[in-house]
């Protein structure tokens, strides 16, 4: 399955960029291989277009912004949020004419981002645990391209087996590398999957994110998968520490995707700070993304087909691969899977 050519994942809410961003001007985002527009409309909301004029082909992008609509900088013609044209700066007696328009997205602004649907979507902006508990604070991570198929990196969110090798310099134990058994609850678009993972806490991670002594501890790990590309996984520490990660895989075009990621935390800053967060966490993402970036694109969902090999753990990207390929063979485009 190559990611952008699957018009199945088009109907679902990405997040792009930081609503923040906005206030700079318009941005441009290339979401599954579309180059959009994002701006602020009149009520401070984001707006998503594509990002060619219908008249000469310009980029929008480049544009600047009249009451709340998107100006070409070419000759001026003017979009709103819906891609109707409702200025044309050549014949101000007339109204537009209705063919010029240009397609606009569903855009809606969540936990500070801006989050795209190229298509009607078929289910919502997933509802992470935590965002509103006034307990939690909220770190961002991460936003940065990252050079892997967005697949790739969910199924590794869950791979068990991968800890005691991939992250053995950070919390994993390569000489225990029998993965722990993970449950895993099939949801409407997605699953939860329940694991306790053995911790090799490393020098690190005592004084950096965990804020504990012990060499050895176990963490309760709750991993929610959202289809297509986003999970919430939240950890619990003996302690009672709860760090609850939330990364998202957009797909950018086949073979990179703009990696989202932020946490929510029921500590404070002075217990962790979150520079320390930060870095334990970058230090974990390099050492996947170090992996991850060698995969290849085409991730094979048909698992008829075998073209890759599967153990027992792999039993959450397993049930991730037929559940995507169940999707594209409700919308009738199984002949574009492989
Ligand atoms: S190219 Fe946009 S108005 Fe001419
Ligand atoms: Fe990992």
């Amino acid at each position: 399955m190559l990611q952008t050519k699957q018009k199945a994942l088009k109907s679902f809410y990405y997040p792009v960029m930081k609503v923040e961003a906005l206030q700079d001007g318009p941005q441009s985002f290339k979401l599954m291989g579309q180059n959009i527009v994002l701006w602020l409309d009149d009520q401070n909301k984001p707006a998503a277009a594509i990002d060619r004029c219908c008249h000469r082909t310009s980029k929008l992008s480049k544009g600047w912004l009249r009451e709340g609509c998107i100006v070409c900088p070419y000759h001026g013609w003017t979009f709103n949020r819906d891609g109707k044209c409702t200025w044309f700066p050549q014949s101000e007696l007339e109204d537009p004419p209705k063919v010029y328009k240009i397609q606009g997205y569903r855009c809606e602004e969540r936990y500070g981002y801006v989050w795209v649907a190229l298509e009607e979507p078929v289910t919502g902006i997933p509802v992470f645990r935590y965002s509103d508990n006034p307990e939690f604070r909220k770190v961002e991570e991460f936003y940065e391209v990252i050079h892997c198929a967005a697949l790739r990196l969910m199924e590794n969110s869950f791979d068990v087996a991968h800890v005691n090798f991939v992250h053995k310099n950070t919390f994993g134990d390569i000489d225990n590398p029998i993965p722990p058994r993970v449950s895993i609850t099939p949801k409407e678009w997605g699953f939860e999957a329940n694991m306790e993972i053995p911790v090799h806490n490393k020098l690190n991670q005592k004084v950096g994110a965990l804020n504990m002594e012990e060499e050895r501890t176990v963490r309760k790990q709750l991993s929610e998968w959202f289809m297509p590309f986003i999970r919430q996984t939240n950890i619990t520490y003996p302690t009672g520490l709860i760090h609850s990660i939330v990364t998202c895989a957009t797909p950018i075009d086949d073979a990179t995707c703009q990696l989202v990621q932020f946490v929510y935390r029921n500590d404070r800053e002075q217990d962790v700070p979150a520079s320390s967060i930060i870095a334990f966490d970058r230090t974990v993402v390099d050492e996947d993304m170090e992996v991850l970036e060698t995969t290849e694109i085409n991730v094979s969902i048909d698992l008829t087909k075998k073209l890759e090999n599967h153990m027992l753990s792999d039993q959450p990207g397993i049930m991730m691969r037929k559940m995507l390929l169940g999707l594209l063979n409700e919308r009738g485009e199984l002949e574009a899977n492989e």
